[in-house]
């Protein structure tokens, strides 16, 4: 394993996906930034981070005949693993919100963004990008969001923090890696942030519903029930919770 630590870079996702074209990188590499500077969220958002505060890592993992209809499963590994070393680090009411944010106290503790190379239908490596808030004390315009300090009340050093959740998603890279995919996906589904409660949705033509979330199907889309008891897939682009 190796460990690159910058003091400020645009994007340690960006880093990685870049210095993978470049040369043939140690298998797994890690990259963690203090400051980044064009941080990189799902759907084209931007992640927000304040350098000693939060940690904001990335991590390239390279993988050998794994088909690229298991990609899921890679969600669903680092989610869980995620979610189990902060668990372990006595961070109260933890749930994963589809697909991935992190969620303590029904706000937002963390974010993963998940960008894999696939080649002739096999997954070949994927870069792991994680935003941990730890130290923050507040989020000027940001209501939804929270950091281990705010939910436990206690600091934490980032580099402990770095390396509990490095050395649990390798683990749990291990299952995806020995093939346990349909453990995985029931773990996550345990987790999954209002489950089995009634929410309200909003959909790409723009119709809003009462919907229970229900679980994931294999490929990780998001299974809603609608009040007429229809279950529907969505995938990320498609549906919105509005709660
Ligand atoms: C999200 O919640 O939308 C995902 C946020 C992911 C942020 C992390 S911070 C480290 C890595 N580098 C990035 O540019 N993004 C990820």
């Amino acid at each position: 394993m190796k460990i690159i630590k910058l003091n400020a870079i645009d994007s340690t996702n960006s880093y990685l996906i870049n210095l993978g074209k470049k040369e043939r990188l140690t298998n797994p590499t890690i990259v963690v930034s203090e400051k980044q500077l064009k941080g990189r969220g799902q759907l084209g958002a931007t992640w927000q981070s304040k350098p000693s505060q939060s940690l904001t890592f990335s991590i390239f993992k390279r993988f050998e005949g794994i088909p690229a209809n298991h990609l899921s499963s890679i969600t669903f590994a680092v989610s869980i693993a995620v979610y189990k070393a902060l668990n372990r680090m006595l961070i109260p009411q933890l749930k994963i919100k589809w697909p991935n944010d992190i969620m303590s106290h029904s706000k937002k503790l963390a974010g993963i963004l998940i960008e894999n190379q696939v080649k002739q239908s096999e997954i070949v490596s994927t870069v792991i990008g994680i935003g941990i808030n730890v130290n923050e004390e507040n989020f000027e315009n940001l209501p939804q969001a929270t950091s281990i300090l705010l939910s436990t009340g206690r600091k934490h050093l980032l580099d402990e923090v770095l390396q509990t959740v490095y050395e649990t998603i390798f683990k749990e890279l291990n299952r995806v890696e020995q093939g346990d995919f349909q453990n995985l996906k029931s773990e996550y589904e345990k987790t999954l942030f209002r489950k089995n409660i009634v929410s309200v949705f909003e959909d790409t033509p723009g119709n809003r519903f009462n919907g229970k979330i229900k679980g994931v199907s294999e490929e990780g889309e998001l299974l809603i029930e609608n009040e007429d008891e229809i279950i529907t897939s969505y995938q990320l682009k498609e549906i919105k919770y509005l709660l």
